[in-house]
């Protein structure tokens, strides 16, 4: 018997290694190790019959024997299985691609460079705003000591440690006097913050660009220049403007610059509708802008009888919006795939 079990294991190895697909190694499976007719099955139920000191001595060869067997087939199907898998792993390079999402500039961003762009050939310099400030930066040093009523314009949120989220970036305007020399043209790109309640043109935190330009002799043809020449080129269109009179305290005279509507051409209405975004009128007022004040051109140390400048803050996000006909301010940080995906 001990030869049988040894033949049935060397017939079975030989033939085990042979075997070049699956069916057949699951039928040689059956034939040797089958339940009900396999041969070493077949062998192992003589065992009854025997002997007690053959049965200590063939019960544990056959049980080593299928042991030895049953790693051996499924050594073989393991390699069978990784043959069958890299035939089968035929590559169609004729398939269409798997699509990633390539993510885009948001559009707030898409304009800043824009405006960046313009205001670099015309010799601007770009200076980047702290988003968190002092007083004296955001207030003080712009002719806006404590206690001056005109804070009230800025709907400031205020630090436990009394540093401010800026609420615009004229924050820049006495750093930029303290750190450059005479004649010089800075735009400050920056993210500002206020205690708004929102709604379709106003929210909590929004983009503006300030703009200061100081040297001699300066005038107000030097900002109308400049802010005409900015808006003709950012909007590719001829504009008509007017200023009128404004107030904010950095500057004297402050003015409100205006240009004839981008949507309706200055009409005031488009296809006999009237024009919401100017509100009918055929004007929009763009942007806040006047000559520094001498008192915020004497506290950055500078001499306000040889030196003179001017100076304007415009919002980014408005500017986005008059572009692309966007209706609410909102869209901007709402994070929504379906609006983004059109810039
Ligand atoms: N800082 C002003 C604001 O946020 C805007 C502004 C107005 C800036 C007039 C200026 C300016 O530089 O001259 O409301």
């Amino acid at each position: 018997m001990k030869n049988e079990i040894d033949n049935i294991y060397n017939q079975a190895i030989s033939v085990i290694e042979k075997i070049t697909n699956g069916e057949a190694l699951e039928a040689l499976r059956v034939e040797y190790m089958g339940r009900k007719q396999g041969k070493l099955t077949l062998l192992m139920k003589n065992i009854p019959d025997l002997s007690i000191a053959e049965k200590r001595e063939i019960g544990p060869l056959i049980n080593k024997v299928k042991n030895a067997l049953t790693i051996a087939f499924d050594k073989k199907e393991k390699t069978l299985g990784q043959i069958t898998n890299s035939e089968n792993s035929f590559f169609d390079i004729t398939l269409p691609g798997e699509k990633f999402n390539i993510g885009t500039l948001h559009p707030i961003t898409q304009v800043r460079l824009q405006v960046e762009k313009i205001f670099q050939k015309m010799g601007f310099e770009i200076l980047n705003p702290n988003e968190i400030d002092d007083d004296y930066h955001v207030f003080t040093s712009l002719n806006l000591p404590p206690q001056h009523p005109a804070r009230d314009m800025w709907d400031t949120f205020w630090t436990e440690n009394d540093l401010i989220p800026i609420t615009h970036t004229s924050s820049m305007q006495n750093r930029a006097m303290k750190e450059k020399t005479p004649p010089f043209g800075v735009i400050v790109p920056g993210r500002c913050f206020r205690h708004e309640a929102t709604d379709a043109h106003h929210e909590h935190t929004f983009y503006q660009v300030e703009g200061l330009y100081i040297g001699e002799n300066i005038n107000l043809s030097h900002l109308i220049g400049t802010i005409l020449t900015f808006l003709q080129e950012y909007f590719q269109k001829e504009l008509r403007y007017k200023i009128q009179p404004s107030y904010f305290p950095f500057v004297e005279p402050g003015l409100e610059f205006l240009v004839s509507c981008v949507m309706c051409d200055g009409k005031g209405e488009k296809d006999k509708i009237p024009c919401s975004t100017c509100g009918h009128s055929g004007w929009l007022e763009l942007i806040p802008c006047g000559l520094t004040h001498p008192k915020v051109i004497e506290m950055a140390g500078l001499d306000p009888k040889k030196y003179s400048g001017f100076a304007w803050g415009m919002g980014l996000d408005r500017l986005v919006m008059l572009k692309y006909g966007i209706e609410d301010i909102r869209h901007f940080h709402a994070g929504d795939l379906r609006f983004l995906k059109q810039f």
